[in-house]
């Protein structure tokens, strides 16, 4: 659509105030989207950018302040009424009815799909149209179970721009994909705004926002902390933003000599929940005082990886795994804790805490995929008291007491209390799966921070993540794993992002 429309002010939020009892998710915010641009919202967890989008989309009611829409004033009350003002919003968790199809799902909530026969292939036509011209390629007679969570997210975008969006909401909407799926999902929305559309992107993944965004403005406990450009910003300009001090975004690392491998793995091959191998023929070792990251688009046998290096996943005979010396294979995860194996597992409520225990009792008595606590109660002493109120201390967990339930705290105060019982143990081999995933960039840098001291004490450290940001920030060694397999071992110091995602995605041989 022409240049006319580009500069129009499409939503305008001003003096925006919400508040939810005993917290104000927003405080006089301003924040506006004009035809033709992405204006990101980008802010820690808990910052209010998904409550100052569900205003905008009429799940809540703003307690303060006013929303414009094309210059007018306007009360959106409900979603349908946001959807009737031209309106979508793709939310972070899919909407979608899995068994029916896509021409299905789109139809739902569609006025003339209340009376007893749509014409579902009216829809169809119409959703290939769309597909067609914004490259949103999916088939309308699929099943959306059937789907990729990559198309799940075409399916909600189509069923917004079916419903003829002008202003798109996009919640998180990396937070499910692989690198490659990014690139081309900002590619589609690139070419939406182009066509004239508005567009909220909500990040806060910092090089996403960088490449996207052409305006940006940070939340920071409810309120604007700044608004700025790519071409302004820095990734550390806009962390400091987002957390209100300086960061750092690249952990600093001395040079430390490597040993001998402390983690050895021949030929390892682990069945996955399938049935199917998940884990093929994996041999790797890991030198004591480096990190290791391992690489991978979930779903690529890491878990599995993970959890039979911990103890937690039966291996197929003719593989071993060896750890200083000692071949661990079979041992249970008890005796692999004593030779000095430390786990942060991928799933922190399921297996890395024991969700009806306090802080105090995660922080020192639960042993990892174990439920060994049996002395739970008689153990409760003075020592033990001493012992998780300095380790909360030295890990700077957010908890109002140690006897605080642990299911109440924050995910990334959950991390840390895994990470403080984890290390204190001064492992010799550390294993840790995504061990930033869903914790605040502040908590992120205190938590890299301690792996990297795990590489000076000497133990060899393997990092799994799907973060390529954390992987190249902390590693030494990068193994980049795809279908069960590393197909590549590279030095961090030659590894360029590129280069990684797309051995991630299998597109690249080595
Ligand atoms: N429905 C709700 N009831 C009570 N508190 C809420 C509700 N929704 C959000 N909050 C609180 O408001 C704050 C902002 O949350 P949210 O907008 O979800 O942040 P973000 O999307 O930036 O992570 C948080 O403290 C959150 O706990
Ligand atoms: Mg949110």
């Amino acid at each position: 659509m022409g240049t006319s429309n580009t500069t129009k002010v499409l939503l305008e939020m001003r003096g925006i105030t919400k508040r939810f009892p005993g917290v104000i998710a927003n405080e006089d915010v301003d924040f506006d989207v004009r035809n033709g641009e992405v204006h990101t919202l980008l802010g820690e967890n808990g910052a209010g950018k998904s409550t100052l989008m569900k205003i905008v989309f009429g799940l809540y009611q703003a307690d303060e302040g006013e929303v414009l829409l094309r210059g007018e004033p306007i009360d959106i009350r409900s979603p349908s009424e946001a959807i009737a003002a031209r309106i979508g919003m793709v939310h972070q968790h899919f909407m979608l009815v899995p068994p029916l199809t896509v021409a299905e799902n789109v139809a739902l909530g569609l006025s003339s799909s209340r009376r007893p026969f749509t014409d579902l292939a009216k829809v169809s036509t119409r959703i290939s149209e769309i597909s067609d011209a914004h490259g949103l390629a999916v088939d309308p007679s699929t099943e959306v179970w059937r789907l990729s969570v990559g198309e799940r997210q075409r399916v909600e975008i189509i069923k917004a721009l079916y419903r003829d969006a002008e202003l798109l909401v996009l919640d998180e909407p990396t937070a499910v994909l692989t690198p490659q799926e990014v690139d081309d999902l900002f590619v589609i929305l690139r070419r939406m705004v182009d066509d004239g559309r508005g567009l909220i992107f909500i990040s806060h993944k910092l090089h996403e926002v960088m490449a996207l965004s052409d305006r940006i403005t940070v939340l920071r406990d409810g309120r604007v902390a700044g608004s700025t450009t790519p071409a302004e910003a820095t990734r550390e300009s806009l962390a400091r933003m987002m957390v209100g001090r300086e960061v750092r975004l690249t952990p600093h690392k001395g040079k430390v000599t490597v040993g001998d491998a402390r983690l050895s793995i021949r030929n390892l091959t682990v069945i996955g929940d399938r049935g199917t191998p998940a884990v093929k023929n994996l041999s790797l070792d890991v030198l004591g005082g480096e990190i290791l990251g391992i690489a991978g688009v979930s779903g690529n046998g890491q878990r599995e990886f993970a959890e039979a290096v911990a103890g937690l996943r039966h291996t197929e005979p003719g593989g071993t795994i060896t750890m200083d010396g000692a071949d661990i294979t079979t041992s249970s995860t008890r005796v692999r804790r004593n030779l000095g194996l430390a786990y942060v597992p991928e799933e922190r409520m399921r297996d890395g805490v024991v969700a009806e225990f306090s802080v105090s009792e995660n922080l020192v008595l639960v042993n990892h995929g174990s439920r060994e606590f049996t002395k739970r109660g008689l153990l409760a002493t003075g020592a033990i008291r001493r012992r998780s109120t300095e380790m909360v201390k030295q890990f700077a967990v957010k908890t109002p007491t140690i006897d605080t339930p642990i299911a109440s705290l924050s995910g990334g105060n959950i991390q840390k209390v895994v990470m403080a019982r984890e290390l204190s143990a001064s492992p010799g081999v550390l294993l840790a799966c995504q061990p930033t995933r869903g914790v605040d960039i502040g908590s992120a840098e205190y938590i890299h921070s301690r792996l990297i001291e795990q590489r000076e004490r000497g133990a060899a450290t393997l990092v799994v993540s799907e973060d390529l940001d954390e992987i190249l920030g902390l590693a030494d060694r990068i193994a980049v794993m795809y279908e069960g397999e590393i197909v590549a071992i590279i030095d961090s110091a030659d590894a360029k992002r590129e280069e990684i995602g797309l051995l991630m995605a299998g597109v690249l041989e080595t």
